[in-house]
């Protein structure tokens, strides 16, 4: 545990009456001041983890540490943590100011004090001289911002937000995904975000963690989830890709659609089956003999920025394929992409065994 690291989970399970656990033996931790998002399906556990963090719930089994602390038993309240609600769960019958004072109130603090810091935080979510406004006067938008408002007034040290945005229209939802991260920037607060978009997970966060049925799938930045993902949930989830079936003939050499070819990857068994990941936007469209790949063009889309070509080596793969260039249906074309463009992945590796896999692969003196 480093200094900065706020929030720890150490094997935490979490099992709900008699039924299957709901997470299961989940280790991670959040460090301060960085942005971070759970993204997974529906019914993942992630709403879970931000009800352990704050304090609605207690863990079946194992440890939560805020600042070094076991914090299992210590009611939300005694907690340095706000949540943002997926309906923002405002006050209806309050207006704008008394919305954001009425955790301050409650701390009884004094009338000048709260009239100051609500101000400061109204400016802060662009929302000056809105206090005496009905919260069902305010568009879904400024909700938000009030909802956003009503947590950070509070300064505590780590923000949960759940689905935060997930009620509103695209262009107000890229605006938000904007103004959010700005925020937290600004304000330095740990943010702890939940979302099913992986798009939004990639333009926000700092550290991302995947989740599927109850554990971690992976954890990292964007750029590492995305180029480098360590099986085919993560492959799949994080984006439009091409997952073929392979084989690794040996460290840097891996064989699919009937051909090898160089790579990469490494500490994998001498012919030990894979699964292989190509994005489609890392394939070039070449002339039929120029490729590295020969396919058919089985059909086409225009996306506005890129044509999307569907096409099939003659193994029976299927290749989705992003270019600017456009193609032409029923034609046998070439493509092409780099050692590095191939990603090899190992059938339903956890991402623990991924580490130890490289650990072991680097103690025993091989690797680069
Ligand atoms: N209070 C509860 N009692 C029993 N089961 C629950 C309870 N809360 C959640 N669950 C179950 O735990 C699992 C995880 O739920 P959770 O709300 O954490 O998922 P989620 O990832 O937030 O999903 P969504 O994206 O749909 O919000 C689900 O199968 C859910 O039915
Ligand atoms: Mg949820």
């Amino acid at each position: 545990m480093t200094n900065n690291t706020i929030i720890r989970f150490e094997h935490v399970t979490k099992q709900y009456d008699q039924d299957p656990p709901v997470l299961k033996d989940v280790s991670f931790e959040i460090e301060r001041g960085k942005f971070y998002t759970l993204l997974g399906p529906s019914g993942c556990g992630k709403t879970t983890i931000l009800r352990l963090i704050a304090g609605f719930t207690e863990p079946t089994k194992g440890k939560i540490y805020f600042n070094g602390k076991i914090v299992n038993d210590v009611p939300a309240n005694k907690r340095q943590v706000n949540t943002v609600f997926q309906d923002y769960a405002l006050f209806p019958h309050l207006n704008v100011f008394e919305n954001i004072a009425f955790g301050l109130r409650i701390k009884k603090m004094k009338n000048a004090e709260i009239e100051k810091r609500v101000k400061e935080t109204l400016r802060f979510v662009n929302l000056a001289g809105y206090e005496n406004r009905e919260i069902t006067e305010m568009s879904g938008g400024q909700r938000q911002r009030v909802a956003i408002a009503r947590a950070i007034v509070n300064e505590p040290e780590v923000i949960l937000l759940d689905e935060p945005l997930s009620a509103l229209d695209l262009k107000l939802r890229t605006e938000m995904q904007y103004e959010l991260r700005e925020l937290q920037r600004r304000l330095g607060i740990t943010f702890i975000f939940v979302t099913h978009d992986q798009e939004e997970a990639l333009a926000m966060s700092d550290e991302i963690f995947v989740l599927n049925k109850g554990k971690i799938q992976q954890s990292g930045t964007p750029t590492d989830i995305y180029d480098e993902p360590i099986n085919r949930f993560v492959a799949d989830f994080i984006g439009e890709s091409n997952i073929i079936p392979g084989k690794m003939i040996r460290d840097f050499l891996v064989e699919f659609a009937g051909k090898q070819f160089e790579c990469v990857d490494q500490g994998f068994n001498d012919n030990e089956p894979v699964e292989i990941v190509i994005r489609p936007e890392d394939l070039e469209i070449t002339k039929r003999e120029q490729g590295k790949l020969q396919v058919k063009v089985d059909s086409q889309l225009f996306r506005g920025v890129h044509y999307e070509i569907c096409c099939y080596d003659e193994a029976g793969n299927e290749w989705l394929v992003h270019s600017t260039k456009k193609a032409v249906v029923g034609e046998e074309i070439g493509l092409y992409f780099e050692s590095e463009d191939i990603h090899v992945m190992r059938f339903g590796e956890t991402e623990e065994e991924f580490d130890k896999r490289l650990e072991a692969y680097q103690e025993v003196g091989h690797g680069k």
